[in-house]
């Protein structure tokens, strides 16, 4: 194949260089196409720009395939844990067995807020979304550990990198016992990133909580799933706002407003009330599809469809498996999992879907997991959050260290009023 695309524009033609990844995949270089001929592209959505080359996660979305730093997210989900999986994305390696030691040994030294902070959860009002509290906490970190810009760094995050992932943890807790008016539950030395969390949120002083290491794995195992997805909306968030040499904990407190939109992160929990009002108005899962195909109607099947994916999301692959694992080892029968599949089941083999290739992704069953675990609905999106931190930080540590890296700053085409003269406020 050439190595140019060639633009013609009139008599002109533009020679346009062509960028090709590891796995064969080409993307028409415009950097400097405005300069040469005045024009740019027009992509609202960016369906078809890339915004950046990486190294981290690489997705083929017509065969299904995601992989963190080239290894198969299956494999990480069987295999590892999500703090070896957080030091592969931000490292770039596995961890060896002394470099993983000392990570968790960070992740616990970071795991405390700065007790000033505990105050804030006071000032939020009862009912909160927890989602509102974290993206908030996040930011105020600023200004309780300042000197987190790329430039005091220096490409030296590991301590910072090992606070975020850490304390959004402890903040998610805290902000859940806070709501429920129980005494908040501080983060253990002896426990591991998924059972610290689980502690935090369920121990309480007359009802000790007791860690199943099922129900840890099954948590550890989503946490992977979640870890990355390359230029989706929360990150491209990241990287945009990091490019203007926003400090990394506002960066990524935008990042956790931008996933709790319900067309992202929010969908999880989306999906579990649209599940719940099917089997309350008695499992009709065909209105809900009719309904959901109505051009008419704004509704969506939540947790289904994929800008990226055109086949079956290999997470909600994993999920499905892993929903079934723990549902039976707890021995609980959850309708809203009955539902699911009868919803999964009709919507991919109905036209309206199969033409679309809508097909679940990564949020359609793992609420049903939280749930079986004991997780609230409103704080779903929050474990999304917890789980996306280590890309969210490996995509701006990436941003931050490519040379010549520019703010990110799009163009548009106007096509508002044409120059127009002021007028002073008539009389009424
Ligand atoms: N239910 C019904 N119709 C749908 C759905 C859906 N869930 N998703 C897409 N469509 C239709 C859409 O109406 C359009 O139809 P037509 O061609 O007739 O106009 C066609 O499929 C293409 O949709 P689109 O909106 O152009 O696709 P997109 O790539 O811009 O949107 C999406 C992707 C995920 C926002 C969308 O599929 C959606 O809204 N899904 C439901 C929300 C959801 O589950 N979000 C989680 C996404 S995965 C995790 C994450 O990113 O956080």
């Amino acid at each position: 194949m050439s190595k140019f695309a060639e633009l013609k524009l009139g008599k002109q033609t533009y020679k346009l260089p062509i960028i090709t990844g590891t796995e064969g995949e080409k993307a028409i270089d415009i950097t400097n196409l405005r300069a040469e001929s005045g024009l740019i592209t027009f992509d609202p959505g960016f369906g078809n720009t890339g915004s950046c080359t990486s190294k981290i996660t690489y997705i083929d979305g017509n065969k299904g395939i995601l992989r963190y730093r080239g290894i198969p997210v299956d494999e990480l989900a069987e295999k590892s844990t999500f703090v070896e999986t957080a030091h592969l994305l931000i490292h770039n390696k596995l961890p060896s067995k002394c470099q993983l030691n000392s990570f968790s040994q960070l992740l616990t030294k970071h795991s405390l807020m700065h007790e000033d902070m505990r105050h804030f959860f006071d000032g939020f009002p009862r009912g909160s979304h927890p989602m509102y509290i974290l993206s908030t906490m996040i930011n105020a970190l600023s200004a309780f550990y300042p000197n987190v810009d790329a430039e005091s760094l220096k490409g030296d995050i590991d301590e910072t990198a090992a606070r975020l992932i850490s304390i959004v943890r402890t903040f998610a807790a805290f902000a859940y016992k806070k709501s429920i008016g129980e005494p908040i539950v501080y983060p253990r030395h002896d426990l591991s990133y998924c059972a610290n969390f689980l502690n935090m949120m369920f121990d309480s002083p007359v009802k000790p909580y007791e860690i199943d290491p099922e129900i840890v794995k099954a948590l550890d195992r989503l946490l992977i799933i979640h870890a990355d997805h390359e230029q989706n909306c929360s990150t491209s968030a990241v990287r945009v706002i990091g490019s203007a040499q926003v400090n990394i904990y506002s960066t990524i407190s935008a990042g956790i407003n931008a996933l709790s939109g319900p067309l992202h992160g929010g969908a999880n929990q989306a999906v579990i009330s649209m599940l719940e009002g099917i089997v309350k108005r008695g499992g009709n899962v065909d209105k809900v599809i009719e309904k959901a195909k109505d051009k008419k109607n704004p509704f969506r099947l939540m947790g289904f469809g994929h800008r990226i994916y055109k086949t079956v999301d290999p997470r909600a692959k994993i999920i499905k498996q892993s929903c079934h694992d723990i549902l039976e080892k707890l021995n609980i029968n959850d309708p809203l999992l009955d539902v699911a599949m009868e919803l999964e089941e009709k919507a991919t083999n109905d036209e309206y879907f199969l033409s679309r290739n809508l097909y679940p992704n990564v949020d359609f069953y793992s609420g049903i997991i939280y749930r079986a675990i004991g997780i609230p609905s409103n704080m779903m999106t929050v474990m999304f959050a917890l789980g996306r931190l280590p890309g969210w930080i490996s995509q701006w540590k990436e941003m931050i260290s490519t040379k010549g890296a520019k703010i990110a700053r799009p163009r548009q085409i106007y096509k508002g009023r044409a120059l127009t003269k002021y007028q002073a406020p008539q009389d009424c």
